[in-house]
């Protein structure tokens, strides 16, 4: 059984009710509802959200800890957490997979969005497409 952690930064549980026009009205539920509904069978997903950064970057210690593969949206500490970027380049350098995913597309919007810190360590960058994102990154995993 093949393990993929979707792990989903700051603010990111108000998803539904937070800036419904930029991120839309679905929520971590329906997110998890859908990605269960598209995995193929011989992997196992664990959908999970902090705003913790201790907790998101003891979560890529965990993947790994557990050869899992790691679809990531690091919301706000995309921009400026080297802790995170860190972690992540731990689980890229040990042969994982980290797809970094965003539902906007940050290089749209506000300048601060435009640089991601996160980018140059990770597999690779899916964003603007809303939970697409998460299901394109998903089918890249299980391809
Ligand atoms: C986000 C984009 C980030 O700039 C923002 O801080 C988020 C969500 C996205 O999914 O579009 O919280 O990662």
């Amino acid at each position: 059984m093949s393990k993929i952690l979707v792990l989903n930064g700051p603010n990111l549980g108000r998803l539904g009710v937070r800036q419904p026009e930029i991120y839309g009205t679905q929520n971590l539920v329906d997110l998890e509802r859908r990605l269960r509904a598209e995995l193929p069978t011989g992997y196992e997903l664990e959908l999970r959200q902090t705003d913790d950064e201790a907790e998101l970057v003891g979560w890529l210690h965990e993947a790994v800890d557990t050869q899992a593969n790691v679809v990531l949206n690091p919301a706000a500490f995309t921009h400026y957490s080297y802790a995170l970027r860190d972690a992540v380049a731990m689980v890229t350098e040990s042969g994982q997979t980290v797809i970094e995913v965003h539902i906007s597309n940050p290089h749209a919007r506000e300048q601060f969005r435009h640089n991601s810190v996160i980018s140059a360590v990770a597999t690779g960058v899916i964003a603007g497409f809303g939970f697409d994102s998460y299901s394109l990154a998903l089918k890249h995993i299980c391809q």
